[in-house]
C-alpha cells in the first residue's frame, strides 16, 4: 500500500524534502563552502545565502505550522546526490580549481532547489494553501538572486583561468 495518497501528503512530503536540504546546506554545506573558497567575493556571497538559508527553514517550518502540522524532514536523495558529487570532484582536482568547482556545485544546487520551489508553490496554489504560497515565493525569489550572484562568480572564475591557460 503506498504511503503517500493524497495531493496534500505528496506536498508535505516535498516540503520535508526541501526542509531537509535547507538543514543541510546550513547546517553542514554551506559551512564548509566557506571555509572551503578562497575568492573573497564568492565567499561573501556564501555567508548571505547561509542567513537567507536559515529565513528559508523558518519559512518551511511556518508552512507546516499554517497546515497544522509537524515539520518533519525527508532525506532528500536527489540533494546526497549532489553532494557526493561534488565532494568526488574536490578531492580529484587541484587546489587552484577548487572554487571554479564549489561555484559550479553551488550553481546546480540554486537549480535544484528552484525546480523543487516551483513545483511546490504550484501544488499549494492547487491546494488553496494561500499562505504557503506566499512563503515558498519568499524562498524561491531568494533562490533566483543567488544563482545570478553564484553564476557571475563562476564565469569571473572561469575568465580568470583563460588569461593563466594563455599566459
Ligand atoms: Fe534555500
Ligand atoms: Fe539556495
Amino acid at each position: 500500500m503506498p504511503e503517500i495518497t493524497t495531493p496534500r501528503d505528496l506536498f508535505l512530503h516535498e516540503l520535508g524534502d526541501i526542509l531537509y536540504v535547507e538543514q543541510k546546506l546550513t547546517e553542514e554545506v554551506l559551512p564548509k563552502l566557506i571555509q572551503e573558497v578562497q575568492d573573497p567575493d564568492f565567499r561573501k556571497g556564501l555567508e548571505r545565502h547561509l542567513d537567507q538559508t536559515r529565513g528559508h527553514i523558518t519559512n518551511l517550518e511556518q508552512i507546516f505550522d499554517s497546515m497544522g502540522e509537524q515539520s518533519e524532514t525527508e532525506k532528500c536523495l536527489g540533494f546526497e546526490g549532489l553532494k557526493a558529487e561534488h565532494d568526488e570532484m574536490t578531492s580529484e582536482v587541484s587546489e587552484s580549481l577548487i572554487d571554479i568547482v564549489d561555484a559550479g556545485a553551488a550553481a546546480r544546487t540554486e537549480h535544484y532547489e528552484i525546480a523543487a520551489y516551483n513545483g511546490l508553490i504550484e501544488m499549494a496554489r492547487a491546494l488553496g494553501e494561500s499562505e504557503a504560497v506566499g512563503l515558498l515565493e519568499e524562498n524561491l525569489k531568494e533562490e533566483r538572486e543567488a544563482l545570478r550572484e553564484v553564476e557571475s562568480v563562476a564565469k569571473k572564475l572561469r575568465d580568470e583561468t583563460k588569461s593563466t591557460a594563455t599566459s
